[in-house]
């Protein structure tokens, strides 16, 4: 099938990318850039010896994405496009409703006009916000989001599932009815075992792994746990952490899933088991040979303490588990940190 993934060039897309080729698929990718290079995409053809047919485009221009789509006419679209960062969020909300929002608006419009079917959709755990108790199940409530990121997720999984009931209808304009996948990531973390292509964030990290791995690789000084008075066993949050080449085959099985369904399933893709902030410390300390130095700081606001899927569902529908555990995970993002200490950018 021919795949088309929006914000492709990034940290999930490219890996999605290996192992949509890896499974015989067709991949376009479209990207601004706005937080990637072309460079991962040069590395995704070294890995699998096979071609990606590349934009450089915005999602959220209508003209363009119309062409786009009309030349590849993919039985699936992947949309990662996105802005992600959690605090930037808080300072530039306009720019995140903008961007998240718009992105998804265009591609729902250009579908209903070229009569395009598929759509699966990065969505996060943060959408069942603090309420409900893990592990968290497809059917619980969405929550209340902490900061403008997590609300663009809730709306557009929001837009997403109209979308998929208004063309089911057969009314009005829809040529067929949509198929829409929402997928809600838990902690994607680690990288391809090649080490050619991993997580490149700008500036300082402000999720753990990355920020783990560039004190490892002697980038910083060393990390500050955010708060160990919760109440869990060590006193510090426990999260689902997957690793990305787990997180990418999920979406090789929600878009096969998806081209031959109609409307809108939503799947959890995590582990189901979670790890503390000082376990990963520890592991990671294990796969590169050396303790990572950290110290206690206050808690971070808008955590939440505990955060695990149950991923029973994507099990049962898409037949797809997360198969890597907690070292391949930190042995594989340490090969990547090692190899390229400062990303893409060499
Ligand atoms: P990323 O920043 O590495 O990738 C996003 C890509 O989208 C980048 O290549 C960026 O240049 C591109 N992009 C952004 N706006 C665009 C636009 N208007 N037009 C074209 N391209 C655009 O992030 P990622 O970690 O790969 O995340 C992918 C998706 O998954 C995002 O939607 C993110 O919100 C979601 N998600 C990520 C995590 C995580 O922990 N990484 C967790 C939950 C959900
Ligand atoms: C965060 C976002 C979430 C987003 C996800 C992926 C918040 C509140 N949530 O999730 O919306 O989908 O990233 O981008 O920001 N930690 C430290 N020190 C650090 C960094 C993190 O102790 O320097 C701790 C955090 O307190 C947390 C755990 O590590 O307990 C994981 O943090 P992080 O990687 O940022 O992910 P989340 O907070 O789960």
């Amino acid at each position: 099938m021919k795949m088309l993934l929006t914000g492709g060039a990034g940290y999930i897309g490219s890996h999605t990318a290996v192992a949509l080729l890896e499974a015989g698929h067709d991949v376009a990718v479209v990207d601004n850039y706005a937080n990637s290079s072309a460079e991962a995409i040069k590395r995704v053809e070294k890995i699998t010896g096979k071609n990606v047919s590349l934009y450089e485009a915005d999602c959220c221009d209508n003209t363009r994405m119309l062409e786009i789509l009309k030349t590849e006419m993919p039985d699936c679209i992947i949309h990662f496009a996105g802005l992600k960062a959690v605090g930037e969020s808080v300072e530039i909300p306009i720019e995140y409703y903008r961007n998240n929002i718009d992105s998804t608006l265009t591609l729902l419009e250009c579908m209903r006009e070229l009569g395009l079917k598929s759509i699966v959709f990065s969505s996060s755990a943060t959408v069942y916000g603090d309420d409900n108790v893990p592990p968290f199940t497809e059917g619980m409530p969405r929550g209340v989001c902490t900061n403008p990121y997590g609300w663009t997720k809730w709306m557009q999984e929001q837009m997403l599932t109209d979308a998929a009931s208004a063309s089911a209808s057969g009314k009005r304009e829809w040529k067929t009815p949509l198929s829409v996948v929402l997928l809600r990531y838990f902690n994607p973390v680690g990288a391809h075992e090649s080490g050619l292509i991993g997580e490149d964030p700008q500036g300082i990290p402000n999720n753990l792994m990355p920020y783990i791995s560039q004190v490892a690789v002697g980038r910083r000084d060393h990390l500050t746990v955010f708060g160990n008075d919760y109440d869990t066993p060590d006193g510090t949050c426990r999260r689902d952490y997957i690793h990305v080449m787990d997180l990418a085959e999920g979406h090789v099985k929600a878009a096969e899933y998806a081209a031959s369904h109609e409307g809108s399933e939503v799947f959890n893709l995590g582990t189901g088991d979670p790890f503390s902030v000082l376990e990963m410390v520890e592991a990671f300390g294990k796969a590169c040979g050396h303790p990572v130095a950290y110290e206690i700081g206050p808690r971070r606001a808008g955590d939440v303490q505990d955060s695990w899927a149950n991923a029973d569902k994507a099990k049962e529908v898409l037949g797809w588990e997360a198969k890597r555990g907690i070292d391949e995970i930190c042995r594989d993002a340490w090969n990547w940190q090692s190899k390229n200490p400062k990303g893409y950018s060499k």
